[in-house]
């Protein structure tokens, strides 16, 4: 529910309002698809229903068998030669938008990312401009001017997931053992909301991810600050023992404060945590209190996750919590 809450907060997601080039595509394919059923559909009820009200035998009047009327080779060749033409501009139309889609090739200066498919989180790697982050896809937006495509490269770490932000791009699975490819170009800034799109596990509604849309300049700087290490002490004390409960627990043998020693792979990165808007891939909201809930029992948010609860007391729970606001 509340992740349902956190979708209607931002942009309903809907395959009609596609927002991104490869989206575009297959809306309007889509589109082209729906009508032309539309007009089948009402051209073949409207002749039967027709049919039935005038060839209707008079009230009162029962007649045995009506004549039976056999072979017509025009209206036979019309009801084959129509459906077929039909077809064949429909298998044309969607073989086109496949292939534009599947073929494209990356621009130099396209983004190019890496996306891992865990249960239940979107591990998000930008190999080349040395960032990390989680459940949040920040990509450049493309204007009529320059084409600043982000093509990704999916994986899995465990078990079957797919990919899907609606108004983006269409589904891609995401499956152990293969890479699989897609890309996305948003044409406007906006936070768009998405999820896993296969049912990968208990938490499988608990997999949202966002794409995050951002003008160029938006895009640089928010890079910039995701490529700086976070390994210092905070200066004030509390965040300080925090940090001291972080990296001597479990806690730094998952997870990654990018400068520190904390350098575990089987959770999210933390290095910028308070960057992102929600914990556990949309179970909640990343502020203070849920936080701390999440922390003290990560069960309770997100039923089967796995994340262990450290059995902190209050104190170092309020320190831990502390620490990680300050990773911005
Ligand atoms: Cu991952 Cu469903």
């Amino acid at each position: 529910m509340l992740s349902l809450a956190l979708q209607a907060a931002d942009t309903i997601s809907s395959i009609f309002a596609p927002v991104s080039t490869p989206a575009m595509k297959e809306a309007s394919l889509a589109t082209m698809v729906l009508i032309l059923s539309l007009v089948v559909f009402v051209v073949v009820a409207g002749l039967i229903a027709y049919s039935v009200v005038r060839f209707r035998a008079p009230a009162g009047e029962r007649t045995s068998e009506p004549p039976q009327v056999y072979g017509s080779a025009q209206v036979e060749a019309a009801w084959t030669a129509v459906p077929l033409i039909i077809v064949i501009v429909l298998m044309l139309a969607t073989g086109r938008v496949i292939h534009e889609i599947q073929a494209a090739t990356a621009p130099p200066n396209a983004v190019e990312v890496t996306v891992i498919g865990r249960q239940w989180w979107w591990e998000i790697r930008y190999p080349k401009l040395g960032v990390v982050t989680a459940n949040e896809l920040h990509v450049p937006v493309s204007d009529s001017l320059v084409r600043r495509p982000t093509f990704l490269t999916l994986q899995s770490s465990d078990v079957a997931h797919s990919f899907w932000v609606p108004r983006v791009a269409g589904k891609t699975d995401l499956i152990p053992n293969r890479t699989n490819h897609m890309w996305v170009e948003p044409r406007e800034a906006g936070t768009f909301l998405g999820q896993c799109a296969e049912y990968c596990g208990t938490q499988h509604t608990l997999m949202l991810l966002r794409i995050v849309a951002e003008p160029p300049e938006q895009f640089a700087r928010w890079v910039e600050q995701q490529r700086q290490a976070a390994g210092t002490a905070p200066a004030e004390p509390v965040a300080a023992a925090g940090r001291r409960v972080f990296l001597g627990t479990v806690c730094a043998g998952c997870h990654t404060v990018a400068g520190s020693a904390a350098n575990g792979k089987n959770g999210p990165d933390l290095t910028h945590l308070m960057s992102r808007a929600t914990i556990g891939a949309g179970a909640a909201p990343n502020v203070r209190d849920r936080l701390r809930t999440w922390i003290r029992n990560p069960d309770d948010v997100k039923h089967g996750v796995l994340m262990p609860a450290m059995q902190l007391d209050d104190e170092q729970l309020d320190q831990l919590v502390e620490y990680l606001l300050t990773l911005r």
